[in-house]
């Protein structure tokens, strides 16, 4: 593997102290082993130098929830919803996520692998360089085990680190009663995933799934491996958050509905407060009170939730300028939460951060200021990505 060296960045953020200007970061064998002052820096003989013009250098992006395995889109919906129809009531009436769940189980293995990789290649294009990637649009075992899968092969192929998240409970599957269904998951979908999932998720909400079946759910999934992430308080305050705290779930998702005792529930039990901007958006619905829940004291990180009924974003860069506009967090949040919260919600402590032994994941952005992120939502920024120390020449 290569020794890169990255001169003359402008500005640096380490998500480690302050920003650095004038700085230089070297990567051998995929880990930082420098970043800091170019007064400091290391030889360059021997390493391949990209100089970065005065550029900002941030770390790459690490989107932290997605749904990003599914075939078909709901452009009809959101034209619906846009005149006026609610969410849930298009749900109701057999759209939402079964909708989705109809054009998944139609699409083959490879279908759904081509679809998934060029999202995800769209992805890395726009500087994310971990992800996690939830199942949920099969609600049966064959297709939900098809969807893990994909994940884990979009990940192979194109070289990105991808988290899997078991999401069978994302709705009762059509035609079975919440009781069978509940206990299909129990008893055959979650011994079933166990081998292709890192997590289990649960959407607990009015109508979906309540606490307790949540509760029952992953204590099974926590028999099996795996740890728990809770769609919580997105569309109505469920009772999740408390839930996740309760269980020490890794993760407490969306949160548009959370309270100040949730907040605190949350930083006192060690439960990511993991926010979804652009469902927010599409929905015209609630914010999630992010100043409330990162001065809480909570790891929070934004995400594009990116699925094709509430977010169909594939880019980090708007989601972090949704962050700051509309959610209220302040830039130098919302790019910490776009990176390093990313990681800690996702486990992966060397990542989101540019100091010595970090894994090598960067951006280098055709901007002077990390500021221009938010500032400028609607202009891909993205100069240059490196993963594992090697430039992202955008074929792979
Ligand atoms: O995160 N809340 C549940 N799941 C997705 C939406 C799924 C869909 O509408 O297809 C979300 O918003
Ligand atoms: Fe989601």
């Amino acid at each position: 593997m290569s020794s890169l060296l990255l001169t003359g960045i402008g500005h640096l953020t380490t998500n480690d102290g302050d920003p650095v200007r004038d700085a230089v970061v070297a990567i051998d064998e995929g880990l930082i082993t420098y970043a800091g002052p170019a007064a400091d820096a290391p030889e360059t003989e021997g390493r391949e130098v990209l100089d970065c013009g005065g550029r900002a250098v941030i770390p790459g992006f690490v989107d932290a929830h997605t749904h990003l395995v599914f075939a078909g889109d709901r452009s009809d919906e959101f034209r619906r919803k846009m005149a006026g129809e609610g969410y849930q009531e298009i749900a109701r009436s057999g759209g939402g996520i079964q909708a989705t769940v109809r054009a998944t189980r139609a699409a083959s293995e490879e279908e759904l692998l081509d679809l998934a990789t060029e999202r995800v290649r769209r992805m890395i294009a726009t500087g994310t360089t971990t992800v996690e990637i939830k199942s949920g649009y099969g609600l049966d075992t064959e297709t939900e085990l098809r969807l893990l899968r994909v994940a884990r092969r979009v990940g192979e192929e194109l070289g990105i680190t991808v988290r899997t998240t078991f999401l069978g409970a994302h709705t009762v599957a059509p035609d079975l009663t919440r009781e069978r269904y509940v206990e299909l998951l129990v008893d055959e979908m979650i011994p079933a995933a166990a081998g292709l999932a890192d997590y289990c998720d649960v959407f607990v909400e009015k109508g979906v799934f309540s606490v307790d079946e949540a509760r029952h759910i992953l204590h099974a999934a926590s028999e099996h491996g795996m740890k728990a992430r809770i769609h919580a308080e997105q569309l109505t305050r469920s009772g999740g958050a408390a839930l996740a705290a309760e269980i020490g779930a890794v993760s407490a998702d969306h949160l548009d509905h959370a309270t100040p005792d949730d907040a605190a529930a949350l930083a006192e039990a060690g439960v990511a407060a993991v926010l979804c901007p652009g469902a927010s958006y599409m929905l015209r619905g609630s914010q999630a009170p992010g100043p409330m829940l990162w001065d809480a004291g909570c790891t929070v990180a934004i995400t594009t939730d990116c699925n094709p009924g509430t977010s169909f974003f594939e880019s980090m860069a708007p989601i972090v300028s949704l962050a700051v506009v509309q959610t209220g967090l302040t830039v130098e949040q919302a790019i910490w939460a776009a990176t390093r919260g990313g990681a800690l919600a996702l486990e992966l402590p060397d990542r989101g951060l540019v100091t010595e032994g970090g894994v090598g994941d960067l951006v280098v952005l055709d901007a002077p200021d990390p500021a221009h992120i938010p500032y400028r939502p609607a202009t891909d920024l993205t100069w240059r990505v490196i993963r594992s120390g090697s430039v992202v020449d955008g074929e792979s």
